[in-house]
């Protein structure tokens, strides 16, 4: 059951029942229908409230139906609101929580709607990539007007119900229960003719072109890369030009122009990767969470200092312990002047500064934080240091108080073992800055208990961060794939390229920032110490030492106004070095390699494909649950362009087979060891199958 009908009095009660937000799946949609039929034949109702039962009215389209044959299965959404609109009693939409996309289009094929106030009401179809396609384009507009009707649909974002009030949106807003509401209104309209219908109204703005010719200015100049937005406009322009069953007819045509494109395939896949990333196969989802109510972090620097501010703004007290008062002192001047930058771009009032500053508590002394809930070790990368905390917080902390550590590069199950209790220890490693960046690789250790993680999974939700769950492995998911990408950049430079060229190529892909910018603001030295040990660890391994010679100059990045490029004091604009260009030139001649011209296209395809081919090999050893995951980690951390997906999504749309001919074709050139075609890769590539 669906939907269920229930009669009150003179008045059919039709309430959406399929959790979680009563998506309008297959089974839905013919409920509805069956409901309308039902109360149609009926000659003792009069009326027909439509509601829905938990969370809200509907959040649209089943999105668990999208792709399958279910989602085009008659009776369509189109056909449903046709039923709806053209029933011969009144139909009354009774909202409460949410009405989103395929939801709110329903409610506009009502001919009444009535709601309470904190309903989030929304067409973000557009965030999916596509436009909404069941007529929310062609009505919204009547009864909002062109303006705002226009920003909702091409923002995608949620409006307050109770801010939508006095709009022809809401016939009435309910105070107290919604259905006791909607059937004393139902009953007040229930004899009047003629029916109202979104349809028959018109969209009324003077000088509507000169408004929509600016609109599609201002939009093209945010929407990038993504076609859903322009659409967006071109079919509310549809909504004032043409009549109503052209616009529907337009609407629906680019709406299957969107489903198709890659974009879209993209953002959807990113939505779906999103909400897998959250399940763990083998821990179940009622797993009994620890109580996270405070929380402690070791180390004020760069990253304990934005890890505490995630806690501080979830509403969570956190004590951060140092050394040193002015270690200390320095760290809460940095949060202090991170939430002035806030408060001056009008993101924090100054109330919020106080009450986030007096959550941040900070202590010289571990007997100070035995009793939180969670304690993050964020110390220097040195595991003789890591060592030394992990035996101290084992020793002070509360029995059951989890254990993390944001390691970057060392072995968690290692620090594990400098406790008695490596059941409750667990990596969580940050992305810089910590206070803005989204994704939180949640390190799960051999002997890591099922509820340690579920409780971090369950953290990275509250303080607003993405969590995928990484295996312990060197780098982890992230890291230990840019290693690949950043090794390719080295030996592109040996080949015949220079930085320029090579972050310009990768940026007109569509990357955030290229290799070597991305390294001069993160600081080259940090590479060059990791490559270091590297040297000792795994000599097999070979790098490109150009970059070395650059940190024997002493040139580190923006932080020494010298890196891949030259700095100007103050001025973070990467000017290209000639002295570096030279050394690179020569350093080429010197280990013997003929420079040659290198293409874009090369440059992007042997980037890129070192992250697949490294990804790959992760998704098999199970340090990834899923591949998708390996795509949330690389959207959310690393710049990678949202609408191509993340690197395992792109190989999918390359198509594998191509992604394995180019790797065996590189694998002929400069550096054949870098380039072994993962076995998983070659298996997936041969049976015609894909990473997602
Ligand atoms: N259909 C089915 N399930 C849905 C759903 C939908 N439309 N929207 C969300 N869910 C599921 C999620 O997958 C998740 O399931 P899980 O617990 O098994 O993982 C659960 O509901 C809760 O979702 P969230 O974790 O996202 O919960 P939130 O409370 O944070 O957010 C929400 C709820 C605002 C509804 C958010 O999920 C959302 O934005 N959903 C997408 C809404 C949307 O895009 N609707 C338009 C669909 S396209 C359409 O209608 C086409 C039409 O124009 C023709
Ligand atoms: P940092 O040098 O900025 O800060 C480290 C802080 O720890 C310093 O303030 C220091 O005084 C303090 N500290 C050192 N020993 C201590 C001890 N025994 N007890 C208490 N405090 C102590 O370093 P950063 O960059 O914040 O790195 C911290 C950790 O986070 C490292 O493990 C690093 O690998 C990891 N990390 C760093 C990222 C970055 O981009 N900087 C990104 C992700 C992880």
């Amino acid at each position: 059951m669906t939907a269920t009908y229930q009669v009150h009095g003179d008045i059919a009660v039709i309430t959406l029942e399929n959790p979680p937000v009563n998506g309008l799946g297959h089974a839905t949609r013919s409920a509805i229908v069956d409901g309308v039929q039902r109360a149609l034949e009926d000659a003792a109702i009069r009326a027909i409230v439509l509601t829905g039962a938990g969370k809200g009215f509907s959040g649209g389209a089943d999105i668990r139906e999208f792709n399958t044959p279910k989602a085009l299965q008659e009776p369509s959404l189109h056909t449903v609101i046709r039923v709806v609109e053209s029933a011969g009693k009144p139909v009354v939409a009774a909202i409460h929580g949410l009405a989103m996309g395929g939801g709110l289009e329903l409610a506009l094929g009502c001919h009444y709607r009535v709601a309470v106030a904190g309903a989030q009401i929304a067409l973000p179809e557009v965030k999916l990539g596509i436009l909404p396609g069941a007529g929310g384009t062609q009505r919204l507009p009547r009864v909002l007007g062109l303006e705002r009707a226009l920003n909702m649909i091409v923002s995608g974002s949620p409006v307050l119900s109770e801010k939508l009030a006095g709009t022809r949106l809401f016939d009435q807003m309910i105070d107290g229960d919604l259905l006791q509401g909607a059937l004393g209104f139902a009953r007040g309209i229930a004899d009047q003719r003629p029916l109202p219908k979104v349809r028959d109204l018109r969209v009324s703005l003077p000088n509507a072109d000169g408004y929509l010719q600016f609109a599609r200015n201002t939009v093209r100049a945010v929407a990038a890369q993504f076609p859903a937005p322009l659409k967006c406009v071109d079919a509310v322009a549809a909504a004032v030009s043409k009549p109503f069953d052209e616009g529907l007819h337009f609407e629906r045509q680019l709406f299957l122009e969107l489903v198709q494109t890659s974009e879209s395939k993209a953002l959807r896949h990113a939505f779906f990767a999103e909400r897998a990333a959250s399940k763990i196969p083998d821990v179940p989802g009622d797993t009994v969470l620890r109580p996270i109510r405070s929380a402690a972090v070791i180390g004020a620097g760069t990253m304990g200092g934005g890890i505490a501010m995630n806690f501080a703004n979830a509403g969570i007290p956190v004590t951060m312990l140092e050394t040193k008062q002015e270690a200390l002192d320095k760290g809460l001047a940095t949060i202090r002047k991170n939430y002035e930058n806030s408060m001056k771009k009008g993101k924090l009032t100054q109330a919020q500064l106080d009450q986030r500053m007096g959550l941040i508590g900070s202590t010289l002394s571990y007997e100070s934080i035995g009793s939180a809930d969670i304690v993050i070790e964020a110390v220097f990368e040195d595991m003789a240091v890591k060592e030394a905390v992990f035996r101290k917080l084992d020793e002070v902390m509360k029995p059951g108080a989890i254990l993390a550590s944001n390691t970057s590069t060392l072995d968690v199950d290692k620090i594990a073992q400098f406790t008695r209790r490596p059941q409750d220890v667990i990596g969580t490693h940050f992305f810089s800055p910590a206070n803005v960046m989204k994704l939180l690789e949640i390190v799960r250790g051999r002997q890591t208990a099922n509820d340690v993680l579920a409780t971090v999974m369950d953290l990275a939700k509250k303080i607003r961060k993405t969590g995928v769950v990484s295996g312990v492995c060197d780098g982890f998911i992230g890291n230990r794939m840019v290693e690949q990408y950043i090794r390719q950049a080295g030996f592109l430079l040996e080949e015949g390229c220079l930085p320029a060229q090579v972050d310009r190529a990768i940026e007109k892909f569509g990357f955030a920032m290229g290799p070597f910018r991305m390294s001069d603001l993160a600081g080259n030295d940090i590479g060059w110490y990791i490559r270091k040990r590297r040297y000792v660890e795994k000599p097999e391994v070979t790098y490109s030492r150009i970059a070395d010679k650059l940190c024997e100059q002493g040139r580190f990045g923006q932080k020494t106004s010298a890196g891949w490029y030259d700095y100007k004091p103050g001025d973070r604009k990467a000017r290209p070095s000639e002295a570096v260009n030279q050394m690179i030139i020569a350093h080429s001649a010197e280990i013997g390699v003929q420079r040659r011209q290198v293409s874009d296209e090369e440059i992007v395809e042997r980037l890129v494909y070192a992250l697949v081919n490294e990804g790959a090999l992760i998704v098999e050893e199970g340090i990834a649950l899923r591949a998708s995951d390996i795509d949330m980690v690389y959207l959310t951390g690393y710049g990678f362009p949202l609408f191509r997906g993340g690197p395992m999504f792109y190989a999918d749309t390359v198509g594998l087979p191509n992604v394995l001919m180019a790797i065996r074709r590189f694998a002929k050139g400069h550096h054949p060891e870098a380039w072994r075609p993962a076995p998983l890769l070659e298996k997936l590539a041969t049976e015609g199958k894909t990473f997602n």
